[in-house]
């Protein structure tokens, strides 16, 4: 047994080839609502794991119970910590695949809500998606025109560098069929900007 993580929200422990997240009691929260929050963002990373393997690469789910779900161990690399120190062809490579898997989820109606390099694994050459604790379903291009700002905002900030040029890729990929997100991407990132001008972003 090993701790991998300690996350703001779980503990993640190594069990051979297995990973236990864990969702831990939160002590600043009332305790009815610390409960519920737990068992709801596990119950809804599980469902969306298992649903979400038929169309990406992610952890295979193991178990679940109230608080904890077993999962696949993925003995990989964590993308924030590679993607920069891989060669340009093919860190460029990856983004294409982060594009696509990104496409398939939201053609999928399925909305990441976190998505950072951090929660992505690279093994045998392959993106692994994680970290679906804030998931849902939504048709809505709003909501998946704001999942790829998430991700717009997490390569700039871990990838100050070549964020740009990732994002193009990324978005090479993604394009086909999502005209209407990128649209709507124009207006969440106008948004965006008035917002940090404001001071309140
Ligand atoms: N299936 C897995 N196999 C290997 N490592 C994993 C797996 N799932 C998670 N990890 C590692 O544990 C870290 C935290 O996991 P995860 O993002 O699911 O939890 P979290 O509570 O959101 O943590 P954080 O607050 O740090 O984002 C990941 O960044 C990754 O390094
Ligand atoms: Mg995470």
């Amino acid at each position: 047994m090993k701790i991998i993580a300690q996350g703001a929200e779980a503990i993640l422990i190594r069990k051979g080839n297995s990973l236990i997240k864990d969702r831990i009691k939160k002590g600043y929260r009332h305790k009815n609502l610390d409960l519920m929050l737990r068992k709801r963002r596990t119950k809804r990373e599980s469902r969306l794991l298992e649903k979400t393997s038929k169309m990406v690469d992610v952890p295979k789910i193991k178990k679940t119970s109230e608080f904890q779900i077993e999962m696949e161990f993925l003995s990989g690399k964590k993308l924030s910590e590679w993607l920069d120190k891989l060669p340009k062809t093919e860190a460029f490579r990856i983004c294409k695949e982060i594009g696509k898997n990104l496409a398939i989820l939201h053609k999928n109606n399925i909305i990441h809500g976190d998505l950072t390099t951090s929660n992505m694994i690279l093994r045998n050459r392959k993106v692994y998606f994680i970290d679906f604790g804030l998931g849902f379903h939504s048709a809505r291009v709003e909501d998946k025109a704001v999942d790829l700002y998430l991700l717009a905002q997490a390569l700039k900030s871990k990838h100050f560098k070549s964020w740009q040029n990732y994002l193009k890729e990324v978005i090479k990929t993604y394009r086909k069929g999502n005209e209407n997100v990128l649209k709507q991407l124009k207006k969440v990132e106008t948004r965006g900007r008035y917002k940090s001008k404001n001071g309140t972003n």
